[in-house]
């Protein structure tokens, strides 16, 4: 009997994602403020490869650590799982947010998106022109080929606000020069936040508790993914480009079927059907508190879980004591 698409996503793996996420979480967290940005991503991709090769499904990386040739855990083509059970594709961040973790700065996060075959873009590991709003929005009110000017003036129109009562949230980096102007000239509010474009999306879809109306600027192409799934749980648009800067990513481009290099990718281009999002805070964020050493050596985490077609988001405190048992 052919299964459903929900069926083979079962509300199973909603509790099983969690486990995933909170192994890299806590791998990672050992390194905190360590300077070491290479070891940090190392032990959460180590531990999150290893709790998923223990999970009953026939997975594969479609967003993950790189490249093959690149990566030699959890690359793009990767295999995950017990080898028996449905396919599921995964796109996945051990740790988004090395820098974070390395200085033991606020949002690093484990993260982590499943969903049936063939539902997330199978995105190389360039960079992405992103665009986001939260939900209630009439679709394509803002469109990556308007501006950023415009954008906020159409934002703000809908909303029922002047564009300076926009928060518009940007990676601060000097590539942004240029979008900062533009926003600053129309007058509406900049948050500059240092990495982490996954939690930096995901705030639009709450903006009375974010206070971040929009998302704009370019970041992983892979983190672009991952916020798409997370939109589709909580809510939101979000457009997204891929940029080339040189043959070597077009190329790569290809080798994932990608031939359109000006495609703009709409929210379930990115992610679609029955999306798992899942995600454990290594370090204290605005989304999740991170990981915390107890006194007998274990841990507690903080995750949060979320299924598109169920639209439950779930919060998830942990306590890990086979240390202190
Ligand atoms: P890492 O965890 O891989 O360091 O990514 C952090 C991050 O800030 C992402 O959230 C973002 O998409 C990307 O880096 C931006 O890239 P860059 O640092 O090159 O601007």
């Amino acid at each position: 009997m052919t299964q459903t698409p929900s069926q083979i996503l079962d509300r199973v793996w909603v509790l099983e994602m969690v486990r995933v996420t909170e192994a890299a979480a806590i791998a990672a967290a050992k390194l905190v403020g360590r300077g070491n940005e290479k070891e940090a991503d190392s032990a959460a991709v180590e531990a999150m490869r290893d709790a998923l090769n223990k999970l009953p499904f026939n997975g594969t990386v479609v967003i993950g650590e790189g490249e093959r040739d690149e990566a030699p855990m959890l690359y793009i083509g990767e295999k995950v799982g017990a080898g028996e059970g449905p396919d599921i594709d995964i796109a996945l961040d051990p740790l988004e947010g090395t820098t974070l973790t390395a200085k033991a700065s606020p949002n690093a996060l484990a993260v982590l998106a499943i969903a049936e075959k063939g539902n997330l873009l199978n995105a190389p590991d360039v960079y992405m022109d992103k665009l986001a709003i939260g939900p209630g929005y009439e679709e394509g009110l803002v469109d990556l080929d308007f501006g950023p000017a415009e954008n906020v003036r159409r934002f703000a129109a809908a909303k029922g606000v002047k564009p300076e009562e926009v928060m518009v949230c940007v990676l601060d980096r000097p590539r942004h020069e240029a979008l900062i102007r533009e926003l600053r000239e129309v007058g509406c509010g900049i948050k500059l936040i240092p990495d982490g474009d996954v939690a930096g999306v995901m705030a639009v879809s709450d903006p009375d508790e974010t206070n971040v109306d929009m998302y704009m600027g370019s970041g992983g192409a892979p983190e672009g993914v991952l916020a798409a799934a997370a939109l589709r749980c909580i809510g939101g648009q979000i457009q997204g480009r891929l940029i080339f800067r040189n043959e070597d990513e077009k190329e790569r481009a290809r080798r994932v079927g990608i031939t359109d290099f000006n495609r703009k990718y709409s929210l379930t281009e990115l992610a679609a059907g029955d999306v798992i999002f899942a995600a454990t805070g290594v370090t204290d964020g605005a989304l999740l508190e991170g990981v915390k050493r107890k006194p007998g050596g274990w841990f507690t985490t903080e995750s949060l879980v979320m299924r598109a077609s169920s639209g439950t988001v779930r919060y998830v405190y942990g306590e890990h004591r086979r240390k202190a048992l």
